[in-house]
């Protein structure tokens, strides 16, 4: 096969291009290429935050403002001794259920938990699908972020950080 001047040319530059880039690569550490700054080979020097859970209790505790508009709400409270939940017992619901909130004083699960997504109608119960709570609903760790997180929520209602309406409006812009 032929190769005419200017392909060589080309070739030639991206060689020499090639070249330049794997020798500055050779200049990053190793442990400057993650978040962690130990030896990479062994995990015996590395040891992650501990996790530091809210001890308050249910009743007591302040709620976090919601991350972006309808993300689900992080977890306030400790929930020492409500997990696992199990099919016989799920205590989240013991204060969360629509029937019992109010009298507790908790936020009752929305109206998106109590409704067939499949089947498109209302439920008098929360959806088996909303069942396992923590799949989605996590408790926050106090820790230092390794990177700080810029995000900025935009929230187009005012209390979107705090409430919630995703059934209201989960099929905006689906015709
Ligand atoms: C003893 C009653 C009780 C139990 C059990 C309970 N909660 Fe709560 N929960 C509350 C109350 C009350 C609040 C409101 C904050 C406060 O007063 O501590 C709350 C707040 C929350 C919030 C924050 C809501 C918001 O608007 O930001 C979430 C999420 C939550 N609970 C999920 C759970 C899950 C998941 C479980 C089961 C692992 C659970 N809760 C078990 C009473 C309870
Ligand atoms: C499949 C994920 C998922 C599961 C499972 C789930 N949730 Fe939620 N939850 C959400 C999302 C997303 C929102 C916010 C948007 C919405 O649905 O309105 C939310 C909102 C909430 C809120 C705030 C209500 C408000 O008016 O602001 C509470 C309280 C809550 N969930 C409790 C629970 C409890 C208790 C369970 C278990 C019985 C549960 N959730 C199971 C995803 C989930």
């Amino acid at each position: 096969m032929m190769f005419s001047k200017k392909t060589l040319i080309a070739a030639a530059t991206l060689t020499a291009l090639i070249a330049t880039g794997c020798a500055m690569s050779s200049s990053i550490s190793e442990e400057s290429l993650g978040l962690r700054k130990t030896d990479l080979y062994t995990e015996n020097t590395t040891t992650g935050d501990k996790t530091s859970y809210s001890t308050v209790a249910a009743g007591e505790s302040k709620v976090y403002e919601r991350a972006f508009e309808n993300a689900p709400p992080m977890i306030s409270h400790d929930v020492e001794g409500m997990l696992p939940i199990t099919m016989n017992n799920n205590s989240c619901l013991g204060c969360h259920d629509p029937m019992v909130a109010p009298s507790v004083n908790a936020t009752s699960v929305p109206k998106s938990h109590l409704f067939d997504m499949r089947n498109e109608t209302a439920l008098a119960t929360v959806s088996y699908s909303r069942y396992n709570c923590t799949q989605c609903h996590a408790p926050q760790s106090d820790n230092e972020p390794l990177v700080e997180n810029t995000f900025q929520a935009e929230f187009r209602t005012a209390n979107g950080n705090k409430q919630s309406n995703l059934l209201d409006n989960l099929n905006e812009g689906v015709q």
